[in-house]
């Protein structure tokens, strides 16, 4: 494995992250959505940079298939609790790859009557993407490769790395 991108790196862009959320939602106020598992640390380290209000949920998925959605090709295991209606919303995702999962959520967090959606992602990952989408707060932008750490997993190891890695093509089975 090699360090694509160190800790302290990666504290220091979520750190401009939440700058810059906090700017673009001054006077407003904003509810966090984790989309679990893989959001669950960036969205402690960059929930503790904000300074507007904001409210904390996780929604959890599990994909499958090929369609961009509206078909059930993504099932919801855990929804969010907390009423949307009217509300603005930050998705929080560790990466955005095939764009399939935000292309569903997107779609799922309008029926529940968001006012605004947006999407904070630590990897906007382009080599895969199916879906035409922005991630309006990306990380980092990264082109191929295999990552782990800071919530990216392989068969559910590595998540706990402070920083993010790349996987040697040859280690993959
Ligand atoms: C990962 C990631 C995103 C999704 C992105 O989740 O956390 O939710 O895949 O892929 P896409 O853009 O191709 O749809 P995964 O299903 O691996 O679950 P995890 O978060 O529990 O690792």
């Amino acid at each position: 494995m090699e360090v694509l991108f160190a800790a302290e790196e990666i504290a220091a862009r979520v750190g401009e992250l939440g700058r810059q959320i906090s700017a673009d939602y001054r006077g407003r106020e904003l509810v966090l959505i984790g989309v679990l598992n893989g959001a669950f640390i960036l969205l402690a380290d960059l929930a503790r940079t904000l300074t507007i209000p904001v409210r904390i949920d996780f929604i959890r998925v599990a994909s499958y298939g090929n369609a961009a959605c509206s078909s059930g090709q993504v099932s919801l295991r855990k929804d969010v609790e907390l009423d949307l209606h009217g509300r603005h919303l930050l998705l929080v995702e560790d990466i955005v790859d095939s764009g399939r999962t935000l292309a569903c959520l997107r779609e799922h967090f309008q029926q529940r009557g968001a006012a605004s959606l947006a999407v904070c992602a630590l990897i906007d990952k382009r080599e895969r993407r199916e879906v035409d989408l922005v991630v309006d707060y990306p990380g980092f932008q990264v082109e191929s490769g295999f990552l782990v750490g800071y919530g990216l997993d392989y068969a559910e190891d590595h998540r706990q790395y402070p920083a993010v890695y790349r996987i040697r093509e040859e280690s993959l089975q």
